[in-house]
């Protein structure tokens, strides 16, 4: 038996390290530890409750602007503000652009180089790579042109001597399967993706002001200027010797048409280039559909509320799945989620207890072993990130656990895109529940999601022209007028999945704050009972064909494009890339 430390694992967020260990050239038993304290349920305690969302956000740059999100609605639901519609849908429109530029960079900058052997790249044949991209895809001219320019890039970057992102990869493994000119093809809009993400900046930039980290939350709707809609409007000042550059307001009528032409841009690269790539890839690589299976359990909190009620209608809808089941989906409600430090760098009254955030403490105590770790073996407790559970089972959450909800709770799109996508890949819906499977079902969810964009935006214009010019509802605006003590709460979804956030509010200050993000749930290390957490049990069955070249290990842990900084909220410094520290030989061999 063969244990292997990966430590860090890069192409993340935040700091992981995946333990396995392998026999017979298979993961027989994993360990995901999240290697960073964070601290952000402390930072908030005592706050202003309007300030939490300009803070809790600050978990994670790459998460731009989930936790300000979830913040916002847990303080709104402990004030009992509802916001106007206009707020719903500039919510609905920056998190759903977030959601898109997030999945084709968690794919083509982060998961991809797993599959696509960027070295090999540069040995393809432009017309050929060419033909292939016409063959998979009706984007319109993507000629040899554009291949051989890509070619010379990453030629001239891999001969540089300065690699840089391609150090410490595994180029070369007979694990890569693709030809040299899918390889160039992906590794071309790896390079194209980089721009066409500055773009969706821009588009995130017009409503929130700023990327990463909005800065036009406001506790009861969004601080945007509404369009002037009277002969009030003041003459501009004259500054005579200064030019004045800017883009035009957000939703001006220039503003909501120049966002109209972005979105239709990201339309466009998620269904002619991401989706069919991803397919591409998918199909040489099928097999994948049968390995990191995982614990079958899926969660999904649902998202972008598609009506004003109390409780709207999600496009995304809320639901889980239990050990496989795809006959049903359960409801879901706040009360069922608890967390355990069981196995984490926590103290508490009781370590083995699920405990209701409401309920939840952060107490830091580090209890593993002292830098530098070769292995984490003989260590009880060995994460900074807790161990969430619904109802105390273990769940999947994402991409791929909100596409199974929504296809088997029969949400027409989901449902429409998902068999679109398996038909081509002739695979059934529970070969979903794979490492393949989470890579496939993130491309679909871009789509369905990238889809509605226009939607949301086009019903804000509509809603703006009927004269309702409404952004804030700032009734709960004076702490005066508080309760003297409330709690609140929120369900939503990151692009990595469920993402839930607590508060009780004492003296109209933050008592106690406690949030649950998606990668907790899927980096989550085992509970009071030893079950694992989402990715370790994915990871359990993974072949590894050489313990010093892991890539499958990474395919899996990718696929859940785990961003460990808000899991938790040391690192080896001898790393440098995604490398093996330790190889821990264990028994006869
Ligand atoms: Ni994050
Ligand atoms: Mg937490």
């Amino acid at each position: 038996m063969t244990r292997i430390a990966i430590d860090p694992i890069t192409r993340i967020g935040g700091h992981l390290r995946i333990e396995v260990e392998v026999s017979n050239g298979v993961v027989t038993d994993a360990w995901s530890s999240g290697t960073m304290f964070r601290g952000m349920e402390l930072i908030l305690k005592g706050r202003d409750p309007r300030d939490a969302w300009l803070l809790a956000q600050r978990i994670c740059g790459t998460c731009n602007g989930v936790h300000a999100l979830a913040s916002v609605r847990a303080v709104e639901n402990a004030l009992g503000v509802a916001i106007p519609r206009n707020a719903r849908l500039v919510r609905n429109i920056l998190a759903g652009t977030q959601f898109v530029q997030d999945h084709v960079t968690s794919f083509y900058h982060r998961h991809a180089l797993d599959w696509v052997d960027l070295v090999a790249a540069t040995t393809a044949d432009p017309e050929a790579t060419a033909e292939l991209a016409r063959s998979i895809s009706d984007r319109g001219p993507s000629g040899a042109l554009t291949f051989r320019a890509a070619k010379e890039r990453w030629t001239a970057y891999v001969g540089s001597g300065q690699p840089m992102a391609l150090a410490n990869a595994y180029w070369g493994s007979p694990a890569y399967e693709l030809t040299p000119e899918a390889d160039l093809m992906v590794a071309a809009h790896y390079l194209e993706a980089l721009d066409w993400r500055r773009r969706m900046t821009q588009l995130q930039t017009f409503l929130s002001g700023k990327s990463p980290h909005p800065q036009t939350f406001l506790v009861g709707g969004m601080a945007l200027v509404p369009p002037w809609g009277g002969p009030e409007r003041p003459a501009a000042k004259e500054h005579p010797r200064q030019v004045v550059r800017s883009s035009p307001a957000a939703l001006s009528e220039r503003g909501l048409e120049d966002m109209a032409d972005l979105i239709a841009e990201a339309k466009a690269f998620v269904e002619q280039v991401y989706l069919p790539d991803v397919l591409e890839i998918a199909g040489t690589y099928r097999e994948w559909a049968a390995i990191g299976k995982g614990i079958g359990s899926y969660l999904a909190y649902g998202e972008f509320p598609e009506d004003d009620s109390s409780e709207p209608e999600l496009l995304l809808p809320r639901g889980r799945i239990m050990n496989h089941d795809v006959a049903r989906v359960e409801t879901v409600d706040q009360v069922g989620v608890a967390e355990t430090v069981a196995h984490s760098y926590y103290s508490s009254d009781d370590d083995a207890a699920l405990v209701h955030p409401w309920d939840g403490q952060t107490v830091p105590k580090y209890a593993g072993p002292s830098a530098p770790v070769t292995s984490l073996e003989g260590s009880s407790k060995y994460s900074w990130a807790k161990a969430p559970r619904y109802q105390d089972d273990p769940m999947e959450v994402g991409p791929l656990a909100r596409m199974l909800v929504g296809y088997i709770g029969d949400r027409a799109v989901v449902r429409s895109k998902l068999a679109e996508a398996i038909g081509t890949l002739r695979i059934g819906p529970d070969a979903l529940m794979s490492t393949l499977g989470r890579t496939v079902a993130r491309a679909v969810e871009a789509q369905v999601v990238v889809d509605r964009l226009d939607g949301w935006l086009q019903e804000l214009t509509d809603n703006l022209a009927t004269g309702d010019l409404g952004l804030a509802d700032l009734s709960a605006w004076d702490p005066g007028s508080w309760p003297s003590e409330a709690r609140g709460w929120s369900f939503g979804e990151s692009p990595r999945g469920a993402v839930g956030h607590w508060l009780t509010i004492g003296d109209r200050r933050i008592e106690d704050y406690q949030l649950v993000d998606g990668s907790t749930w899927n980096c989550s290390p085992r509970d009071a009972r030893g079950r694992r957490g989402a990715m370790e049990e994915a990871l359990v069955g993974t072949p590894v064909n050489d313990p010093d070249e892991p890539v499958e290990i990474l395919r899996t842990v990718h696929s859940f494009d785990p961003c460990t900084a808000c899991a938790v909220h040391a690192f080896d410094p001898r790393g440098a890339g995604s490398i093996v520290i330790g190889i821990v030989e264990k028994g006869s061999r």
